[in-house]
């Protein structure tokens, strides 16, 4: 009995040595001092022993649970500053080490485009404005000049709602809320989207965006139009940009023209992005009409105006050389990607 005692601490010693964790050292003491463990076993077998010996091997047996239970103990507070240590070290932050580059997205060709566009105007004094997407009949044809016969009111072009409102068409009809609105002078830019009832190809879509322009006061003219719209294609294209101003109808101005613009790409002699002839169509404009004036009540004596509207993606797909529309719309990133 006294060799099993001895080997017992023996046992204690070399088990603890490799215990590595807290778990380790409870399996330990329950195996050796537990209620089933080694020792108890042998405290248990000692009624057979004779009395002296029985003081003796209890005596020794006491020590011995002593000393295991001290070394138990000693190794938990050692295990417990190990454990505590490598937590720390595996916790260490290194600050020298580089950040991660944060994944960022990129203005849609588009969202850039109008605000390439707005931000030209807004230097130049223009306010912005915003209308709704859902307009009336009225505001998007009526207030605007087109007549009850006029063919872009014609169901093939125009999502109606209900037999008074429609997705508007165009982002003329801002003009008209303006007009109703607001005192001259006044000097606005309406970027949005409008809707019109288009099979989708490579140069429709039923959505699409533009940017309307209206100024009115006293004594506005043809040639503030031509200055502004010069201006604003020279820092839309480049310095060397020229315009052409071409005759054109439209039923909310008088005159109306449309404006191209020299090709940026090739710079007027002939190229791809201007199908050869040297020359962009980028807009369409105008003197504001007197019946369009006349539904804001304001006094066509006194005042005149000038509008525009441009098309945005047209000029998205010049300025990037995009030859589909539908890649706007698509979202895939492998195209979106390039505009960054
Ligand atoms: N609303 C016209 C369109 O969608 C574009 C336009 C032309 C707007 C002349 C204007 C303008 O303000 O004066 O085709």
């Amino acid at each position: 009995m006294q060799k099993q005692l001895r080997s017992i601490l023996e046992e204690a010693r070399n088990q603890l040595q490799n215990a590595d964790s807290l778990e380790n050292t409870e399996e330990i003491r329950v195996k050796l001092l537990g209620k089933k463990g080694q020792l108890t076993e042998i405290l248990r077998s000692m009624g057979s022993l004779g009395a002296e010996e029985r003081k003796e091997i209890g005596k020794l047996a006491n020590e011995v649970r002593g000393q295991v239970e001290s070394m138990l103990e000693e190794r938990k507070v050692q295990l417990k500053e190990i454990l505590r240590n490598a937590k720390l070290r595996a916790e260490v932050i290194d600050v020298t080490e580089p950040g991660k580059i944060p994944v960022t997205g990129v203005k849609h060709p588009i969202t850039k485009t109008i605000d390439d566009m707005t931000k030209i105007f807004m230097n130049m004094g223009f306010e912005l404005t915003e209308g709704p997407e859902v307009e009336t009949v009225f505001m998007n044809f009526d207030a605007l000049n087109a007549g009850p016969n006029h063919p872009s009111r014609d169901m093939t072009d125009t999502f109606y709602i209900t037999e008074n409102t429609l997705l508007r068409t165009q982002t003329s009809p801002v003009q008209a809320r303006t007009l109703l609105t607001k005192e001259p002078p006044l000097k606005i830019i309406s970027p949005g989207r409008v809707f019109r009832t288009d099979t989708p190809d490579a140069t429709h879509s039923p959505v699409f965006h533009q940017v309307e322009g209206l100024i009115v006061g006293e004594g506005v003219t043809m040639a503030d139009l031509k200055g502004t719209l010069a201006e604003f294609a020279k820092q839309m294209f480049g310095a060397d940009t020229k315009t052409k101003f071409r005759p054109h109808h439209f039923p909310f101005t008088e005159p109306s023209a449309e404006v191209d613009v020299s090709c940026f790409k090739c710079g007027g002699k002939g190229c791809r992005v201007c199908k050869g002839s040297g020359w962009i169509e980028i807009l369409g404009c105008g003197m504001v009409h007197p019946n369009v004036l006349k539904v804001g009540g304001i006094d066509t004596e006194k005042y005149t105006g000038f509008a525009f509207g441009i098309g945005v993606e047209r000029i998205a797909m010049l300025k990037y050389e995009v030859d589909d529309i539908r890649l706007f719309y698509e979202n895939d990133e492998r195209f979106l990607k390039q505009f960054r």
